[in-house]
């Protein structure tokens, strides 16, 4: 299974400062065949990022999708797009749509399906608070959250899970080795149970940095990082490809 990097801009970076980027992350990196590179920058910069990666040794997509091809939906990302851009990848239920924008579980599963039904690969995250987590709930809610966000989910397409504790991520603090040892464990095991390829990648998520990749990579079934703030810089970026 290949390892995955990948970045997750949020709201950073214009178009200008996206060619930017991509034109010295080509530059700099040199491409290894077992790890997969892939972008989320914002939908205005999606664009951009397809003219400066047509070269296509770097996956990416948007962070959200609507959960409709198109209609009355003010506001919305359409999933169609993204693919016709030449994106192959969505975010899912991130934490900040989650909570910012009172994603839930139902319309969650919905945006997976559509996703999958259009060739893209959704990367679903999940991930419990610092009160769930303390209140020794954390497995419960995870369990939850894969079992409804992926209820309308098609076994046999592709599909990424992100494991990312909503309290480290963009705190600086990082989930404990045995913490992540212990979900990631737990989460293969529950998609194995429920019919999911045992290949299915599962990333960690929340204050990757490149001073604690390469500890992280080690655990079992941690098969890659999703990463915020450390993937804004190229140099930052490229040395966790690199651990
Ligand atoms: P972080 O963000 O790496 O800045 O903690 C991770 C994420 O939100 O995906």
């Amino acid at each position: 299974m290949k390892r995955i990097i990948a970045g997750n801009w949020k709201l950073h970076k214009n178009p200008e400062e996206t060619r930017g980027f991509f034109t010295e992350l080509l530059k700099k990196t040199e491409f290894r065949s077992d790890r997969e590179l892939v972008f989320f920058p914002p939908a205005t910069n999606l664009e951009s990022t397809a003219q400066s990666l047509k070269a296509g040794s770097i996956l990416w997509g948007s962070q959200n999708c609507c959960h409709e091809v198109k209609g009355a939906f003010t506001g919305e990302i359409s999933a169609q797009t993204i693919s016709y851009l030449g994106g192959r990848v969505v975010l899912i239920g991130h934490s900040e749509r989650r909570t910012l924008f009172h994603e839930t579980d139902e319309l969650i599963a919905k945006k997976v399906r559509l996703a999958q039904s259009l060739d893209l690969t959704p990367y679903l995250c999940i991930g419990e608070t610092l009160e769930e987590r303390e209140s020794g709930k954390t497995l419960d809610i995870l369990k939850k959250q894969i079992i409804e966000g992926l209820k309308e989910s098609d076994s046999s397409k592709s599909l990424v899970l992100a494991y990312e504790p909503v309290w480290a991520i963009g705190t600086g603090r990082v989930a404990s080795l045995e913490q992540i040892q212990e979900v990631h464990l737990f989460i293969r095991d529950f998609l194995i149970q429920r019919g999911f390829s045992k290949e299915t990648p599962l990333l960690y998520g929340g204050s990757v940095k490149p001073e604690n990749a390469s500890e992280i990579g080690l655990i079992p079934n941690v098969n890659g990082f999703l990463i915020g703030g450390a993937s804004l810089e190229v140099e930052s970026i490229l040395k966790i490809y690199q651990a």
